[in-house]
């Protein structure tokens, strides 16, 4: 008896409202269940090899292609921060494989010397728009024994929050603000006679 005589009381321009923001949230929501492939260089910020003359290095480039062919293409960082391209030497080889869904390039240095002691970098050669990688630093030294990769996370962001898919937050704001409005809205009903 009570609740009817509530619903009555509910203009309909209120109900319309309230369909056409729910749609708004539930539409809004569910676009970020399959967020799109997104083409990307996935190496790891702070990749280190170190490595003793005369040693065979391979580091890698793991790309996310998204069913895409791509082609990577490798330079190293000179003094000036120009990136030169490597081509294929007798001594550096460049080697594309897809293992299961992944394409990975590999970078070969034979038998790597103190020249190619530097940083390295792999990109995306064509591609609609830029896409480069971190930085790999391959670090050639007597000093060194055999050969050893490392991730040096010092001047890593201290969370990777970042990473995270924040875009349905607004969404959120929206969806809660837009409750507790009706709410309100609702307890006035029942409270003003
Ligand atoms: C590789 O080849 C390109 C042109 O074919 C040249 O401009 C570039 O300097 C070469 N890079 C190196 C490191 O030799
Ligand atoms: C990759 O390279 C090949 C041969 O150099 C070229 O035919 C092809 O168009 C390139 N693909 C892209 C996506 O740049
Ligand atoms: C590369 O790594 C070596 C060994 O960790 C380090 O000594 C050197 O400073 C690094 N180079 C750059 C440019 O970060």
């Amino acid at each position: 008896m009570k609740m009817s005589s509530l619903m009555d009381r509910l203009p309909r321009t209120y109900l319309l409202v309230f369909y056409c923001v729910t749609f708004v949230c539930i539409y809004g929501g569910s676009q970020d269940v399959s967020p799109s492939c997104e083409v990307g260089l996935l190496v790891r910020r702070g990749t280190t090899w170190t490595a003793a003359p005369q040693q065979r290095v391979t580091v890698r480039c793991p790309v996310n292609d998204c069913g895409e062919s791509l082609n990577v293409t490798w330079c190293k960082l000179s003094d000036t921060n120009i990136c030169e391209r490597i081509n294929g030497t007798e001594n550096v080889q460049q080697n594309d494989k897809h293992v299961k869904d992944d394409l990975i390039s590999f970078l070969t240095f034979k038998r790597i010397s103190i020249h190619d002691d530097g940083l390295y970098v792999c990109s995306l050669k064509g591609y609609k728009y830029e896409v480069i990688s971190h930085v790999i630093n391959i670090s050639v030294s007597d000093f060194y024994q055999g050969v050893k990769t490392s991730i040096d996370t010092t001047d890593e962001p201290p969370s990777v929050a970042g990473d995270e898919d924040l875009s349905w937050l607004p969404y959120f704001f929206i969806c809660l603000g837009v409750a507790l409005l009706f709410g309100a809205l609702t307890l006035l009903t029942i409270l003003i006679p």
